[in-house]
């Protein structure tokens, strides 16, 4: 237990299990004195027991980032239990199966749309939908990314979706300094968790890790990830806006 976001009120998506890099977000922020509510997408009765299984119980909110709806009433009902927010984290990415694994070069661009939409797009929705709840202090969003600067096996389309990411986050960061809000990324190396089961190979990146980062790496542990999330989400960056930082056992830095 710590007080690293002691009085800070931080909107967390993307929980769906509790291997979600969401949910050891929000169970970090929590142990670090946050405030924290959920947003949860279909499966709503799920996120609902996995929020039950945090320190403390959150609210859920139903937010489908594809859902121009759900966008226009999440200010209103985050309200509903913080009266604003000091920070907000994207972990929301999905690419159709004929995105991924191999068909890069035959994939369609409604599937393409689909992964750049929900994986990219998104940032900006999410922070335009939380901008009223942001006071003059500012704010700090953060988001997950999977290091878009070199290609992997299968990843395909959601890595074209990532590298959207990093330069929406970078144009967020632009467009939002002057209202003091930060807009950064994460770059988590591999995690076990639901979006991770749906890439094809993504267990050859366990022996990519093993053999590469310095500083060792374990699949089945989200927590690494969290603790950079919440690190970002604190007041100890406080001119840090349109950075990645890798959370990745150092991988990203060797050549070979
Ligand atoms: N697992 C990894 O190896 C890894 C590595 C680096 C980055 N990331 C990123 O971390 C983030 C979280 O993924 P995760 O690995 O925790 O997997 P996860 O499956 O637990 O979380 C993905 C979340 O995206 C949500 N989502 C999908 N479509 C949505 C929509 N239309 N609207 C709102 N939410 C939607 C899902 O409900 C789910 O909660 C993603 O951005 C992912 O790309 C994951």
């Amino acid at each position: 237990m710590g007080d690293l976001l002691a009085g800070k009120r931080i909107l967390v998506t993307g929980v769906i299990t509790d291997a979600s890099i969401g949910f050891h977000v929000a169970k970090r922020a929590q142990e670090e004195g946050a405030e924290v509510v959920l947003t949860g997408f279909g499966r709503l009765s799920l996120v609902n027991r996995i929020a039950n299984r945090l320190p403390k119980p959150a609210p859920v909110i139903e937010l489908d980032v594809q859902n121009p709806e759900h966008l226009a009433s999440l200010a209103g009902s985050v309200r509903e239990h913080v009266d604003g927010l000091d920070g907000v984290v994207h972990s929301i990415a999905f690419g159709p199966k004929d995105a991924l694994g191999g068909n890069f070069l035959n994939t369609e661009w409604d599937d393409v749309a689909t992964a750049v939409h929900v994986s990219a797009y998104s940032l900006k929705s999410l922070t335009m939908a939380c901008l009223p709840l942001m006071g003059e202090n500012g704010g700090s969003i953060v988001g997950l990314d999977f290091d878009a600067q070199v290609t992997w096996p299968g990843y395909d389309w959601m890595g074209v979706a990532k590298g959207a990411l990093e330069s929406t986050s970078r144009y967020l960061a632009r467009y939002l300094g002057e209202k003091n809000i930060r807009v950064n990324l994460i770059s988590s190396g591999p995690v076990k968790t639901m979006a991770a089961n749906s890439i094809p190979g993504f267990e050859k990146f366990e022996g990519v890790w093993n053999e590469k980062a310095p500083l060792g790496w374990d699949l089945r542990d989200a927590d690494p990830a969290a603790r950079g999330v919440c690190a970002l989400l604190s007041d100890w960056f406080p001119k840090t806006t349109g950075e990645v930082v890798h959370v990745d056992g150092g991988l990203h830095a060797m050549g070979a």
